[in-house]
């Protein structure tokens, strides 16, 4: 990160506001504001297709076949839980829905019993997914409840799926299913300190005169070190890392809220080591579907995001009473789950159509080119795959 500053239409004015008020803010409160003000921040405008170019789609983006797969990964889990009814499914950071409507398309076994909550922070992504999806009240979703017998506990109504919801934050009440999060994680607030001679600095956001907003450097905190977790025996002077305190204790929230089932966190991670020697490109900025500017940049006019230190993450994770079951390539989770035959599928329906070159053929042809990019180790296929079981 550089120090350049800029503006940010009525934000950046905002921050350094506040900044020459309270002081100098931390990296994490900053991206907090950058990404989601309700009013200016980028997801908050409907931001999120910022990865949308050639480059940088997100795995639902890509196609449906992505969808295909996990509403195959959805009925192996629902068979591990004896298939209840109803199945909880709740995606968070669901964006515009996309990836529910190609589960939902894929017609998955559990689709009777399947409740899928769309956990979605962001207001305008919420209100975008009504065009994928038909969305039902929240209460219709978790409920409705009957009592079979008097005195007895009261029992949801089974076979009632599928059905679909949007939601702000994952519901208070204990999910029996399965929690699902496609690149959350690298856009929860994070921290960064850089290694000095004698320890670790904090990297804050200050505000010089006018609104621009730039970097300064205070010795950090040791609860902030200690949030690292195990690091390289020897990490060069002036390296930067990501503290990522908020996701660990969103992976502390969803295990608390899973009574039995399974979290899928599918994000770009990486390993301390790798992190150190990323010299601080596991920092990437997109903006108007390309990187984007320094960090401080504009904010609320482009994203911010980080790769997922995997070592603090699976230590968080444990600490929630998290069992890790899987840990993958995406491009292996995939073909774990089915890729191969969906795509022969494709082939040969591509085969028998290509010469009426309908949408079918289109679809099917579609599905070796999806499976290309979805398994590219050089871009979505090198994520992780993180299955935990509680
Ligand atoms: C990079 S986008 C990924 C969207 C989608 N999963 C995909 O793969 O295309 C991250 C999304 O997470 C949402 N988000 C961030 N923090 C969240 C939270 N605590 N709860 C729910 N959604 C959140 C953002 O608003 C944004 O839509």
């Amino acid at each position: 990160m550089t120090s350049a500053a800029g503006s940010g239409g009525g934000l950046a004015p905002r921050l350094a506001a506040r900044i020459r008020r309270e002081g100098s803010i931390g990296f994490a409160p900053f991206m907090e504001a950058a990404l989601y003000d309700p009013e200016a921040g980028f997801f908050a405008g409907g931001g999120g297709a910022g990865r949308a170019g050639a480059d940088f789609v997100t795995s639902p983006e890509v196609g449906s076949l992505f969808g295909a797969v996990v509403a195959r990964a959805l009925d192996e889990h629902w068979a591990e839980l004896e298939r209840p009814d109803p199945f909880i499914v709740a995606e968070v950071g669901a964006g515009r829905g996309r990836l529910a409507r190609d589960v939902l398309r894929a017609d998955p076994r559990c689709a009777p019993a399947l409740r899928y909550l769309l956990v979605e922070r962001s207001l305008a992504l919420r209100e975008e997914q009504r065009r994928v999806l038909t969305l039902e009240p929240v209460e219709d979703v978790l409920g409705p409840v009957m009592t079979l017998e008097a005195g007895a506990s009261p029992e949801p109504v089974p076979g009632l799926g599928p059905m679909f919801t949007a939601l702000d934050e994952l519901p208070g009440a204990p999910i029996d299913g399965v929690v699902l999060a496609n690149e959350l994680l690298d856009n929860l607030p994070f921290d960064i300190v850089e290694r000095t001679r004698i320890g670790w600095d904090e990297v804050r956001v200050g505000a010089s005169t006018g609104d621009e907003l730039r970097e300064i450097l205070v010795p950090a905190e040791p609860d902030l070190v200690a949030a690292l977790g195990r690091l390289p025996a020897t990490v060069p002077t002036g390296t930067r890392l990501p503290v990522q305190r908020a996701a660990h204790d969103w992976v502390a929230a969803a295990a608390q809220r899973l009574r039995h089932g399974f979290l899928i966190l599918i994000d770009y991670c990486a390993s301390t080591d790798e992190l150190v020697a990323r010299d601080g490109g596991w920092l990437r900025t997109y903006r108007d579907h390309r990187r984007g500017g320094p960090p401080l940049h504009a904010p609320g006019h482009q994203d911010i995001t980080t790769d997922v230190a995997r070592g603090p993450l699976l230590d968080a994770a444990q600490r929630a009473g998290l069992r890790l079951l899987e840990d993958r390539s995406q491009a292996r989770w995939l073909v774990a789950h089915g890729l191969d035959d969906l795509v022969a599928e494709g082939a040969a329906v591509w085969r028998e159509r290509a010469h009426i070159g309908d949408l079918t053929a289109l679809a099917g042809r579609s599905r070796i080119t999806e499976a290309g990019a979805l398994t590219d180790p050089e871009g979505l296929g090198a994520h992780r795959v993180l299955v935990f079981r509680k």
